[in-house]
């Protein structure tokens, strides 16, 4: 068969959930945590299945919870949505970046992602026709953190760029935006018919009092905006796969298009659930830094008489480990090497990116029991 996607094969975090799982490691590989969903969300989900919550949902999302999600953008992000025409309810963060980039990119156009990128993009962007253009974020000695490098992007920024993704706070350094990116992003896309994804699926997982730089927040920004977000990073239920995006209401309208032929509607009883408990509990989302904070401080304080060198992750579950000090080793030899032989897994971060980097980096995720980390901690402090 002629491929669509000739370069596919299977993602890393198959095959290094399935390297860890041969080798009973610990797997601080995949991004999800090993903790469940609070039992109160669990007892709605039950409620709704045993009480006529099993049939179709509307297309573009119970209205419950398109109202519970338009009340914590209003809360969170001071713009009030209206969730009738702004606010769609998809099938994870997945699904929603797939039919916004169907929605926006037609045949020859360029998309604009930032390596190391999330993995889902640039297949979506190809099946639409586009082009994917990759620019490096960049660590430099002013700024030793991934950051946007805005020369680059104001020179790959042409007639033919129809959208830009971006991604923060970021999968997998764990940087994220101030209010000033936001600025500088406005005035290069001001006069383009430039449109933007923005992927805050680790909205809520943001540290050290730092606030999170919501493209709803920016009355620029946000005109031209998809924002994309997911319930398995905020409610530790990865595999409901349960996301929203919330857009100005003619992008709405032509997301919609897509989204209702890529899966018309969306798993109703945990849809009627999470719109009660968002309702009824927001504070479990605003508890939800201090939650991954601790985690990523024990982490932290675990491997600090290691040999990796680190920054402490200011976002998301995931902390970057640089390992040059212990071997010159490419980035997925090593990992697979160390799931083998100490029994912990993590991503080589060189697979987000279109070039390996120089960087000698690995991503492991802390979203783990203590005894987890204190584990796998162990292990890494024996390198
Ligand atoms: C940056 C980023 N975007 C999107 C997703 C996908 O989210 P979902 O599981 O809701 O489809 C993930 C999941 O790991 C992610 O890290």
């Amino acid at each position: 068969m002629n491929s669509k996607l000739p370069t596919t094969g299977t993602t890393i975090f198959a095959v290094m959930s399935n390297l860890a799982h041969e080798h009973k490691a610990i797997n601080l590989s995949q991004g999800f945590p090993s903790f469940n969903p609070d039992q109160a969300l669990l007892d709605l989900v039950t409620h709704y299945l045993n009480n006529n919550g099993n049939q179709y949902a509307p297309m573009v999302g119970v209205p419950k919870l398109r109202q519970s999600i338009a009340d914590k953008v209003s809360m969170l992000y001071g713009r009030s949505v209206d969730p009738d025409t702004e606010v769609t309810v998809c099938d994870g963060a997945t699904e929603g970046l797939f039919s916004a980039i169907q929605a926006t990119v037609h045949p020859g156009d360029e998309v604009i992602i930032f390596d190391p990128a999330f993995d889902s993009y640039e297949p979506a962007v190809t099946l639409a026709g586009g082009r994917t253009v990759h620019i490096p974020l960049i660590e430099t000695e002013a700024n030793p953190d991934y950051h946007i490098d805005w020369e680059r992007l104001e020179s790959a920024i042409n007639e033919r760029t129809r959208l830009i993704i971006l991604n923060f706070p970021h999968n997998p350094s764990g940087v994220i935006l101030e209010s000033e990116d936001l600025d500088r992003l406005a005035e290069m896309v001001r006069n383009t018919n430039v449109y933007l994804i923005s992927d805050e699926v680790y909205e809520h997982i943001v540290f050290d009092g730092a606030e999170h730089q919501s493209f709803i927040r920016h009355d620029e920004l946000w005109e031209r905006s998809f924002v994309i977000s997911s319930f398995g990073k905020t409610y530790h239920a990865t595999g409901w796969k349960v996301g929203y995006c919330v857009a100005p209401p003619a992008l709405t309208n032509e997301f919609r298009k897509i989204h209702q032929w890529v899966c018309y509607a969306v798993v109703s009883p945990i849809q009627y659930a999470i719109g009660d408990y968002m309702a009824s509990t927001p504070e479990h989302y605003k508890a939800l830094p201090i939650f991954y904070e601790e985690k990523r401080d024990r982490f932290c304080d675990l491997i600090k008489n290691s040999r990796f060198i680190f920054r402490p992750s200011k976002g998301t579950f995931f902390q970057i480990l640089d390992y040059s000090e212990i071997t010159d080793e490419d980035d997925t030899s090593y990992a697979k090497r160390l799931t083998r032989e100490i029994g912990v897994a993590s991503i080589p971060v060189s697979v987000f990116c279109e070039k390996v980097p120089s960087s000698r980096e690995l991503r492991f995720c802390f979203a783990k029991d203590d005894d987890m980390l204190e584990k796998a901690a162990e292990r890494l402090c024996r390198l």
